[in-house]
């Protein structure tokens, strides 16, 4: 009898990186020319991965701490990373903010705060429609730079295999340059002025933000005086994330490693199922319940309590700590009614999860002059109301996902400066969701602690 190793020590025998094939993928490209592809994909197949195994398994017990209130988890990033995007101030910027949100939720919260971006890999989008019409023409809906390109020609908009190496590359030199900042003390408490962006200066929020810098200084400086020794903290840990929505490019970065059981996904530390694509029986259920990394599903208004109840029981069977995250995505208007039924069923069950929100994927809507927008009130509102439905149900915010940016972009409405929408002309430069611009990020920063103070 002919023995494959992969059966003996897959977590599941009849699971394999390619068994997602025989169930129904959406949100998949199509491409036109199969021999192109497969060889794209054998190339990508023999590359080296992004991220180890030893980097996954530690950031899911991070993860399990955050599931007992032991850390709060901070994920965030663009939307859609572009090839363009991938430069140096780009990169260091949104590095930049995330640090410094990290640095006030630190402060606020008293907790450790786990950080996740969404980037080195976040380059392929789920659509409403698979095309696109314009003055009768019609195309191959953009579906991010994994895919194809943003611009409406038939050779802009063919999905095309080569982009799959490309991909794999950008997001290596974006992890090359985040591990090389971290690594030479970019993120040392000591030196928060490194990560300061030109704006602290002349924001609203400067005066609070630079006082709790200040404080926290204070603070390290007290504890070395105690301790008689300095405190490290130059070496965060920061970890990536992606929406692993293409299968075909997730399957060949998913490896099996030396003196470890089962399959790790080495494309990134923590990827995710989209809300659209996280059928019980669908394809990226099937991918994603034979990886070892930690996981996590978003969960939109219009999920019942039992059918998530067996998304449960698919991809966490074992009750794994640190396992699986779910991301509530509901908008300011229907989280009040669609949370509460969700959190009591998976508390009822005795299930282990960690709950973050999302405050920004509920709360997009279309302006007058043509833009896709968000309102901070909004994004505030839910995040809010998130807090307190936690608090009654009985669970536990264990974190936010959050779609930002380093740059001064005007993508969403309101916040400290009260952007209008005149303003979304100005810096409007997201291609696919508005982002929360720096100030806005630390402004949601700073409400999160208030809010955990007033709630303690
Ligand atoms: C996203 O995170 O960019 C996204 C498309 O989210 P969701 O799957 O929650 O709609
Ligand atoms: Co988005």
């Amino acid at each position: 009898m002919q023995h494959s190793l992969k059966a003996v020590t897959s977590p599941s025998p009849d699971w394999v990186p390619g068994s997602w094939r025989s169930r129904t993928a959406l949100q998949q490209p199509t491409y036109e020319d199969i021999p192109e592809l497969d060889g794209a994909l054998a190339q990508l197949g023999e590359l080296p991965p992004l991220v180890t195994s030893w980097e996954i398994l530690a950031l899911k017990k991070s993860i399990a701490e955050a599931q007992v209130g032991e850390r709060f988890l901070l994920q965030g990033g663009d939307c859609a990373e572009s090839f363009a995007d991938c430069t140096s101030p780009i990169i260091s910027n949104r590095l930049k903010v995330l640090l410094q949100m990290s640095l006030v939720l630190v402060h606020g919260l008293k907790k450790p705060v786990l950080r996740v971006g969404r980037f080195a890999g976040q380059y392929a989008k789920p659509r409403s429609a698979d095309t696109e019409t314009r003055d009768g023409i019609t195309l191959p809906a953009f579906r991010g730079d994994l895919v194809n390109s943003p611009e409406f020609t038939p050779e802009a908009r063919r999905p095309d295999p080569r982009r799959l190496i490309k991909a794999h590359a950008r997001s290596a030199m974006t992890m090359n340059f985040v591990r090389a900042l971290i690594d030479g003390g970019f993120a040392d408490l000591h030196h928060p002025e490194y990560w300061d962006l030109a704006w602290v200066d002349h924001s609203p929020l400067a005066v609070e933000y630079k006082r709790m810098v200040a404080n926290i200084g204070d603070s390290l400086r007290f504890m070395e005086t105690l301790g008689g020794e300095s405190i490290s903290y130059s070496r965060v840990d920061f970890y990536t994330s992606h929406e692993a929505l293409l299968l075909h490019y997730e399957e060949a970065l998913t490896r099996r490693v030396p003196r470890q059981d089962g399959w790790f996904n080495l494309s990134t530390h923590f990827p995710w199922i989209g809300m659209r694509t996280a059928a019980l029986d669908g394809a990226h259920t099937e991918y994603f319940r034979g990886i070892r990394n930690p996981i996590a599903v978003k969960v939109g208004p219009t999920v019942q309590p039992d059918d998530l109840l067996r998304l449960i029981d698919v991809l966490n069977p074992n009750e794994e700590p640190g396992r699986l995250t779910l991301i509530h995505r509901m908008g300011n208007d229907k989280i009040a009614t669609q949370l509460q039924p969700l959190l009591e069923a998976v508390k009822r069950e005795g299930r282990r999860v960690l709950w973050v929100a999302d405050p920004m994927h509920g709360n997009t809507e279309s302006t007058s002059n043509g833009y896709k927008t968000r309102r901070f009130a909004n994004i505030a509102g839910e995040l809010d109301q998130a807090f307190d439905i936690h608090a009654a149900a009985g669970t536990r915010l264990g974190g936010v996902h959050l779609e930002l940016t380093g740059e001064n972009v005007t993508e969403c409405l309101g916040g400290a400066r009260g952007l209008v929408e005149q303003d979304l002309d100005r810096a409007y430069k997201s291609m696919v969701d508005p982002r929360l611009n720096y100030e806005q990020s630390l402004e949601l920063a700073m409400l999160i602690t208030r809010k955990s103070a007033g709630m303690a």
